[in-house]
């Protein structure tokens, strides 16, 4: 319990550090983009202001899009959530986030049960998360085989000993959407369960990735006061479980 509450702690000072930080970088790429986009037109016919501007600008965009993930891993305000149908936006954004894997990966959805509840959350950010959760997926079996995804509804009873420490600690007491991804790729070992959801912690190459995938999906549940689990097995496989709270009506 007290890991878990230390570790909030640390994620909240770094989410305000990293939020300032991006905000003071992302107000100084505009200007970048309109000096390029400036110098591009003013020397139509000279090679090597082209070829540096497309380098510049590739740079910037690629610096733009990390800025954009330090942001969503730092955002806390609930102002762009709303009153959304769970299992329509969820079978929207996994369709939507499936297809940008690599075809040599097979997402298999059992088929989600046909109650209607309702969610305080936001399209984008399921799409986030989705899409977070299925490229980890993807990379850790190497870009080949099978990804079962399930949406389930559950009542969660407040320190209930069956459930695992996240529910007990983090949820309150009432009904979720259970969604979980699992995959059959390379399972990590317990020791890095404790790091995965580190902002920039990250096992791949250098320019591969940022580490902030999984930070972002622990920080919009945090939004949508709901909570992630794991479970991995070095060698055969990861479950991730994201508990979303839901209701029956509209209001
Ligand atoms: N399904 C998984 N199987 C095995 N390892 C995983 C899985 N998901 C995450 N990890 C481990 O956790 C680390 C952190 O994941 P995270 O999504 O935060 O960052 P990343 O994928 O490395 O980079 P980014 O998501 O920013 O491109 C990964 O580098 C990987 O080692
Ligand atoms: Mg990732």
């Amino acid at each position: 319990m007290k890991t878990l509450e230390r570790q909030r702690e640390k994620m909240e000072s770094l989410g305000q550090l990293a939020g300032g930080v991006a905000h003071e970088l992302n107000n100084m790429l505009q200007p970048i983009f309109f000096a390029v986009d400036a110098i591009q037109k003013r020397a139509k016919d000279d090679d090597v202001i082209q070829a540096s501007s497309k380098k510049i600008i590739s740079c910037t965009t690629k610096a733009a899009d990390i800025i954009e993930d330090i942001l969503a891993f730092a955002r806390e305000d609930s102002d762009h959530l709303c009153f959304i149908n769970m299992k329509e936006t969820f079978e929207h954004a996994l369709s939507f986030s499936k297809d940008l894997l690599p075809k040599t990966i097979q997402v298999s959805l059992s088929p989600c049960p046909k109650s209607d509840y309702w969610a305080w959350m936001n399209e984008t950010d399921m799409v986030r998360l989705l899409t977070n959760l299925l490229t980890n997926a993807a990379d850790s079996m190497e870009q080949k085989g099978k990804i079962d995804v399930k949406m389930d509804y559950i009542f969660v009873l407040k320190d209930d000993p069956n459930r695992p420490e996240i529910i007990n600690d983090v949820l309150k007491s009432g009904r979720y959407a259970c969604v979980s991804v699992a995959d059959e790729g390379r399972g990590f070992p317990r020791e890095e369960i404790e790091r995965i959801f580190d902002p920039f912690y990250t096992t791949k190459e250098i320019g591969e990735g940022t580490g902030l995938g999984l930070s972002i999906v622990h920080n919009i549940l945090k939004n949508w006061k709901g909570g992630v689990n794991v479970s991995s097995v070095e060698g055969k496989g990861t479950v991730f479980s994201l508990y979303i709270p839901v209701c029956r009506t509209e209001t």
